[in-house]
């Protein structure tokens, strides 16, 4: 039996027994959707799913429907989060094939494995999986939801890689990607939970904004990590980003510090070889450009809790604690 592997940094009681309890449910929720009469796509499913995965999207949902006192998950959330888990899985699949990334959660990517025309369709089916998930909910509210996120997603990585290289243009640009293409589906979550355990409107609406801010946060400590990670925890190579020209939070400030070994670095038209990385690395990890990134992150967790502070009413105040928690973990990924 495949389980969720739980993060040491993630332990509290309400957590674990959300590992315990709830999200082997959603995986078994998960592993029926990869039955398919095309051996290949079933074997990529799954290839996917056995080689790791925090299920950090369904637990978002779990927990932001705890905190308005929904302790036993309904049917409609395992289904939520099942769904939420698979376009997750979907876009890894597709990112890969984007990023021709060879490597994915520390193991060869399922790109590399299976090759594109394989990788593609398994991803496809998935997402079809998904939104066949939703629809069996016959709730408008949660189709309608996901659909946005989704939009939003294939817009924030097809932002991205329109700016990629020499056509930066700014550090709002980037905002507008993260918030796309990553903090989208850490909304629908905190949404999603919030509305099946009967949150108001207004309380929905707070914790949709708390998971922007949340992912927001989230994947600049992402960026962060691609130059400060202990690579073998970290699943990829380091300078990814570097070596792609991505714009992640530490190309954008460098960038627009004007610091001329970034103009140098970036106009460069040979590719950099590992060694041009490798000393990049060491430089920026010197520099204040991680300072200030970090800064930034900060700022974000600070507005997520903000929001937070918003509700008082009808919440459950352990499971509020349990997030501020999670907001620091997040900080602390690259601390
Ligand atoms: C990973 O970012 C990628 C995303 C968060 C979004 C990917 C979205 C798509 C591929 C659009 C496809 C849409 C659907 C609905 C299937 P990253 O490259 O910064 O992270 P990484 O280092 O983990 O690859
Ligand atoms: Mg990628």
């Amino acid at each position: 039996m495949i389980t969720a592997q739980q993060p040491d940094s993630l332990k509290s009681d309400i957590i674990s027994e959300i590992y315990d309890y709830a999200l082997p449910i959603v995986d078994n929720k998960i592993i029926s959707c990869f039955a398919s009469s095309s051996p290949t796509i079933f074997e990529i499913t799954n290839y996917l799913f056995k080689i790791g995965g925090k299920r950090f999207r369904p637990l978002l949902i779990l927990l932001s429907a705890r905190l308005f006192g929904m302790q036993t998950p309904s049917d409609k959330i395992i289904i939520a989060c099942a769904s939420i888990e698979l376009i997750h899985m979907a876009t890894l699949l597709h990112d890969d094939i984007i990023d021709k990334s060879a490597t994915r959660r520390g193991h060869e990517s399922a790109y590399k494995k299976f090759g594109l025309p394989a990788s593609l369709l398994a991803g496809d089916f998935l997402l079809v999986r998904a939104f066949g998930l939703s629809c069996y909910t016959l709730d408008e509210k949660l189709i309608k939801y996901t659909e946005k996120a989704c939009l939003s997603l294939t817009e924030g990585e097809e932002l991205e890689g329109t700016i990629t290289g020499d056509k930066w243009k700014s550090y709002e640009e980037y905002l507008d990607i993260i918030q796309k293409k990553t903090a989208s589906l850490f909304s629908l979550a905190c949404a999603t939970g919030a509305y099946f355990a009967g949150a108001t409107e207004e309380q929905t609406k707070i914790l949709e904004q708390f998971g922007q801010l949340l992912g927001t946060a989230f994947q600049i400590i992402d960026d962060i990590l691609d130059i400060l990670a202990d690579e073998k925890d970290f699943g990829k190579p380091l300078g990814t980003d570097l070596k792609q020209r991505t714009p992640s939070i530490v190309n954008i400030l460098w960038l627009e510090s004007g610091d001329l070994r970034a103009k140098e670095f970036f106009n460069c038209e040979q590719p950099q070889t590992m060694q041009m990385i490798e000393e990049t690395i060491l430089y920026l990890r010197n520099s204040n450009i991680v300072i200030r990134a970090k800064e930034i992150a900060n700022q974000f967790a600070e507005l997520a809790k903000t929001e937070l502070d918003k509700l008082d009413e009808g919440i459950d105040f352990e499971v509020k604690q349990e997030f501020l928690r999670l907001l620091d973990k997040t900080l602390n990924r690259c601390a």
